[in-house]
């Protein structure tokens, strides 16, 4: 039992925000720090910590509480553990009450877990450096391999005896009991008799983000092929692999600072770029990364720099692992290393400051990287070069930032020599696919077909841009991504001042369109129109997740459609992705270009029906009523068109 006392002066020496800063990289927003949230996925920061009041709340996912609560939640310990840490980090003195045996028997059996792997650590430490064995053998190749003391001390670095037990029945000695030996796989059980699983290898402690020992790797010291290379720890209560990144405890401060996480493959890679000063690094210990990991780096940074050693067909199957990354928001670096090194031999023959270089040097983007490596091998070859587009904008198509992703397909409509259109559409298509499968998901309505059976993407040669469908369409989906926004429009007050008044986009294009009696021919238009004239009627604007989830499957269809479909009217602004916030002012240029060309349209179709029906009449006053329609709507036509030329799309 931890005194009261101690309890006090745990809590009045903690600093939430270092507590909290251990694990998170936080900015200052006014008088609270902000971060990436460690207890839900999340890629804006809501997570908010007050040195003042000493507590933290996520405003995304709800945890609330103070330093001992965190650490409680964070590293998964109870309350008197969770006290024991913090004593730890701000070196308070536990006093403490004796303990019962019953008392000694509620410690979790976690913490046995893991006492019994620091006890492990030390032991491996000392064989290391206190035995014979461990001089001639161990520290003899992490000298060979020209690791340097301080290094082998930082990470912990040890040697298993080549005996068969010696460890498990030192530990048995030190009473500890069998069960946890098996727990930890520090020892195996074969016909009632404990061996050890590390025999005469040097081993790396793996640790915690808080720097506890979860498990450990052994490296062989011989070529001998019929041994495994190395040895883990298997998993546990306390180790989960796929939760685990080689050297993170190490490496935290230095991600958060420099604001980048290399990743390398081995233990080994990670120790070598330490030694030369680089310390942002970590290990996925040679299998591809997981989501779980991706989401420990995140809470340091939201940038990754994977470092390859030049196997092409290596990186080729990590392809897939890293769409993965993109997906979950990160920006994904790449580089790739000369022939026959890898981090760690180069680290090894070259300055410092010459691998520093080289890293800075030769990291290059994940897209443009993955584009050039397959580019080289299609040498020119059309049917490949098709893959390689689908390829690699599905990859684009993952990325959650707009933006950037639209300077990715300019970037790589570049790289292929291909028009930036081709990917375009092509990168629409994804999406849309992929949006009706989240709506599937959501809904439960399990018959929704493809959005391309209302609306058939059609070939470019045949996109008419004069179509009165493609007017309607465009009016529809300024109406749908920016109907809910407020604009101002230039008027003339009564002292024929200019005054700007703000206007609801919906009520400005809703009431633009009825003043002049227009109507859409697509009946599916026409119905969403009128959900917006209803709507407006009762100071209510639709939002897009209306239509998205409408009772009437076609204007979810066609919902889906519109949002994802490339501007269609003007070279100039399919450059500018739908979904990029645009400028006030630009956008009622847009607007405005829009209901104009709607307008022009429709007009001139009704004057072309007017002229029909010139030519055909009889009575000599329906033909001088048709003729003054048709002059009346001749001058508006040409109204429109003036204006029309007049709008310079920027
Ligand atoms: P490497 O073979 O590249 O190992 O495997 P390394 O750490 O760079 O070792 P050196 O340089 O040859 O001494 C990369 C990682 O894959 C895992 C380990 O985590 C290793 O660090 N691995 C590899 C295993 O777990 N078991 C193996 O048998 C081989
Ligand atoms: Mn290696």
């Amino acid at each position: 039992m931890i005194t009261r006392e101690t309890i006090d002066n745990i809590i009045s020496a903690v600093k939430i925000e270092e507590v909290v800063g251990d694990f998170i990289s936080l900015r200052r927003r006014g008088v609270n720090l902000l971060g990436l949230c460690p207890f839900h996925n999340e890629k804006t920061p809501s997570f908010t910590v007050s040195p003042v009041k000493g507590i933290y709340k996520c405003f995304g996912c709800g945890k609330a509480g103070n330093a001992v609560g965190f650490i409680m939640e964070h590293e998964h310990l109870n309350y008197p553990e969770a006290l024991r840490y913090l004593a730890k980090k701000y070196q308070i003195e536990i006093g403490e009450e004796e303990q019962t045996p019953e008392q000694m028997q509620e410690i979790s059996e976690k913490e046995s877990l893991f006492n019994l792997n620091e006890f492990a650590r030390k032991y491996f430490s000392s064989v290391l450096f206190d035995t014979e064995e461990g001089k001639a053998v161990g520290l003899a190749y992490f000298r060979e391999r020209e690791i340097r003391e301080d290094i082998i001390k930082k990470f912990q670095l040890g040697f298993s005896p080549g005996t068969w037990n010696g460890f498990a029945e030192h530990a048995i000695q030190e009473g500890y009991k069998k069960d946890l030996l098996l727990k930890t796989g520090l020892a195996l059980e074969k016909d009632g008799k404990l061996y050890d699983r590390f025999h005469s290898r040097v081993i790396f402690p793996i640790h915690s983000a808080s720097g506890r020992t979860l498990g450990f790797g052994g490296r062989i010291l011989t070529s001998d092929k019929n041994r495994p290379k190395y040895v883990n720890s298997p998993e546990s209560e306390i180790y989960n692999k796929s939760k685990t990144l080689y050297g993170i405890y190490f490496a935290r401060t230095a991600i958060a600072r420099t604001d980048n996480c290399y990743l390398v493959e081995g233990y080994t890679d990670v120790i070598s770029l330490h030694q030369a000063g680089i310390e942002n690094v970590v290990a996925s210990s040679g299998t591809s990364l997981t989501a779980d990991q991706v989401r420990m780096i995140q809470r340091y940074t939201s940038n990754i720099t994977i470092l390859y050693d030049g196997d092409p067909a290596g990186i080729k199957a990590s392809f897939r692992g890293i769409d993965m990354v993109l997906e979950q928001g990160l920006n994904v670096k790449i580089v790739l290393f000369p022939d026959n090194e890898d981090p760690d031999s180069f680290a090894r023959k070259n300055h410092p400051a010459e691998t520093e270089k080289f890293i800075t040097g030769n990291a290059v983007n994940f897209i443009s990287f993955k584009t050039r490596l397959l580019l080289d091998e299609t040498k020119n070859d059309p049917v490949k070069k098709a893959g390689l587009i689908k390829d690699i904008v599905a990859s684009i198509s993952l990325i959650p930032d707009a933006i950037t992703r639209t300077l990715f397909i300019r970037e790589c409509a570049d790289m292929m020599n291909v028009p930036e259109q081709i990917l375009v559409n092509e990168l629409n298509k994804i999406r849309r696919n992929r949006l009706n499968r989240e709506l599937q998901g959501q809904g439960g309505a399990d018959d929704i077909p493809v959005p391309e059976m209302i609306a058939p993407p059609q070939p470019e040669t045949e996109t008419d841009n004069s179509s009165a469908e493609s007017q309607e369409k465009e009016i529809l989906r300024l109406l749908l991504l920016y109907g809910t926004e407020v604009v101002h429009i230039d008027q003339t007050d009564e002292n024929n001042d200019k005054v700007k008044v703000p206007v609801i986009v919906a009520d400005y294009m809703v009431h633009d369109i009825r003043r002049d009696e227009l109507e859409f021919d697509n009946k599916v238009y026409a119905v969403m129109f009128e959900e917006y004239r209803a709507g407006l009627d009762m100071d209510q604007v639709p939002e897009r997740s209306f239509f998205l989830g409408h009772e009437e499957k076609e204007i979810a269809y066609a919902t889906v459609d519109l949002i994802f479909t490339p501007y269609e009217l003007s070279e100039n602004w399919l450059k500018h992705n739908v979904m990029i916030d645009m400028e006030e002012d630009r956008l009622i240029v847009r607007l405005d270009y829009a209901l104009l060309s709607f307008k022009a349209r429709k007009i001139d179709r009704l004057l072309e029906d007017l002229h029909k029906k010139l030519q055909s009449n009889d009575s000599v006053e329906d033909v001088i009523m048709v003729q003054t329609k048709f002059r009346d709507l001749k001058a508006k036509s040409i109204q429109i068109h003036k204006k029309l030329n007049r709008i310079v799309i920027r």
